[in-house]
């Protein structure tokens, strides 16, 4: 592969927007920032020079960095963070990834203003497995808050309560023309089109704390890429995209009119306040159209519909051809069985402002995750003890209908901890994911690994059951992905090989979720050749 060289200059920069300006962290004074552009099996060395007032990391969502977890990125997890007036240079290792990821701040709440798309295009001398597209698009949904990003976080970890919801949602960095104060065209996105051509969008989920349903009036999406990886095409009105996945799309200018709304609106069936908002963009066309008195707009499903978000998500299926063929695991020699909740922490002080007094937080097997002080990749690296356990839990406290309403209050307040799962190194792992509904509160967790893609083989609602819901699993075609949205009151499952030895962050994608704690470390083990060990270490890891 070939060999490309970025420099990230991050600092604070002046935005306006929804009529109020404010100074914000961007990366090379763009938002949303700038896009990498790869070929299949490159090498990227981004060297990361962090000019703001916060300490902050950068990780490159869904890239798998084979043996080189030193730059993944997630603070206190694979590196302390970068302090202001340094710089470190990450190298990014592209292996099997083809199609559309993207790279975010993995610190605090910096992603809100810090992302951007990567685009993996097919290796040299190899094309996509559809007709080669016209022209390609970048289209990044983002969340806009009039507030101070990291003072929004902090104030809402220190009283124990809920965030501020976003104000906005954003397409390329624009709210588009439906909220108060963003009528005039700059705060509009255009995305221009020749009538008869096929577009390539690159779709990515950058929005801190809901799904989104995506489409554009009159014109069909053809899905064909979902994680950096083919996917069967689906035909479809809309799509349901939940926070971290990116999705490619094609779509033909095939339409009369000179201009549609594109529109992306939230998908959200939790029971606690969320941005309710309608972002939009325009598909416009090129030449002489008669322009409509108003832009038709996409029919999307309603905020609460569950229906039609699992129906999309149910239909995604790997294309799983001869050129891109598959390899699900079989034989499995690690299962896990871990429960996803958001629960309580018991307030020491008066002034927590969550249920019944106390402070909200989030789990995984009822541990809630506490960031140690230095990394946990240096710390298994060089041995250092008492930073993290090696005992995160198999199994879930106990095994019993965790869709119920009222749960037990044992299962509504959990422990914390700086927990990871060591499994050896290639190790035929699969983790069943089981949404509950402690604090009756259930709503859908897309869960995200690093340093793995995985297969999707299973999904339903209701409590998992272990002796008739693996019989019903795809082993032939499932999608393999690297972020994944848990159902509400439901459960997935998920397969992989552990052959990727070091250190990789497991957490939920929306925000607020891992910043209470629904997170989990797993590492995986060295094998018995250099080939199959971590790499050493970069001459220069930014200092605790
Ligand atoms: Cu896209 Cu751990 O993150
Ligand atoms: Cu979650």
């Amino acid at each position: 592969g070939n060999v490309h060289y970025y420099d990230f200059v991050l600092k604070e920069t002046n935005f306006t927007r929804l009529c109020s300006t404010k100074s914000m962290l961007t990366v090379n004074d763009s938002f949303p920032g700038p896009v990498i552009r790869v070929n299949k099996g490159d090498t990227v060395y981004v060297n990361v020079h962090n000019q703001g007032q916060y300490n902050v990391t950068i990780h490159w969502h869904g890239v798998k960095q084979p043996r080189n977890p030193w730059s993944d990125g997630p603070d206190y997890i694979t590196q302390c963070p970068i302090q202001p007036g340094t710089n470190f240079t990450q190298e990014i290792i592209f292996s099997t990834e083809e199609g559309t990821l993207w790279w975010h701040a993995h610190s605090d709440w910096s992603r809100a203003t810090v992302h951007g798309a990567i685009i993996v295009s097919p290796a040299a001398g190899t094309t996509y497995p559809f007709p080669q597209p016209d022209a390609e698009e970048t289209i990044v949904l983002a969340s806009w808050f009039k507030g101070d990003v990291p003072a929004i976080i902090e104030e809402a970890l220190n009283s124990g309560g809920e965030p501020n919801q976003s104000d906005a949602f954003t397409i390329n960095g624009q709210p588009g023309d439906l909220y108060n104060c963003a009528t005039d065209a700059e705060s509009i996105y255009r995305i221009l089109v020749d009538y008869g051509r096929t577009y390539l969008l690159r779709i990515v989920n950058a929005v801190m704390n809901e799904e989104i349903f995506f489409g554009i009036a009159h014109h069909n999406l053809t899905v064909v890429g979902l994680d950096g990886a083919y996917i069967k095409p689906i035909t479809t009105d809309f799509i349901m995209i939940t926070p971290g996945q990116t999705m490619d799309v094609l779509i033909t200018a095939n339409q009369s009119l000179s201009s549609y709304y594109i529109a992306a609106n939230p998908f959200f069936d939790g029971e606690t306040q969320f941005n309710n908002s309608t972002t939009t963009a325009i598909l416009q066309y090129n030449g002489n159209y008669t322009p409509p008195a108003s832009p038709p707009m996409p029919a999307l499903p309603r905020y609460s519909d569950e229906d039609s978000a699992m129906n999309f998500t149910a239909s995604l299926r790997s294309l799983a051809s001869e050129e891109h063929p598959i390899s699900v695991p079989q034989n499995i020699t690690t299962r896990m069985y871990v429960t996803v909740s958001v629960n309580q922490l018991i307030c020491p002080e008066r002034n927590c402002s969550g249920p019944n007094g106390n402070r909200l937080s989030a789990s995984l097997n009822n541990i809630s995750f506490v960031p140690p002080p230095i990394s946990v990749l240096q710390a298994y690296y060089r041995n250092i003890s008492g930073i993290f356990d090696k005992d995160f839990p198999n199994e879930p406290p106990y095994y019993f209908d965790f869709t119920q309403p009222n749960m037990p209050s044992n299962l509504s307040v959990p422990t914390q901890g700086t927990k990871a799962k060591i499994l050896n190194y290639n190790e035929v792992v699969e983790i069943v994911f089981q949404g509950t509904n402690v604090l009756n509160s259930a709503e859908n967790h897309p869960m995200h690994l690093h340093g793995f893609s995985f297969y999707l083989v299973g999904m339903g609602v209701g409590n998992f059951n272990d002796q008739t819901d693996p019989g019903r699993y795809n082993l032939v075609d499932p999608p393999e992905v690297n972020t994944f949205g848990v159902p509400k009151n439901g459960w997935v499952a998920i397969r992989f090989t552990a052959d990727n030895p070091g250190v990789w962050f497991m957490h939920c994608h929306l925000e607020r979720h891992s910043s209470w704690g629904m997170d989990a470390v797993i590492i995986v083990k060295n094998g018995s050749t250099s080939a199959t060990s971590m790499r050493p270490p970069p001459a220069y890891m930014p200092p605790c």
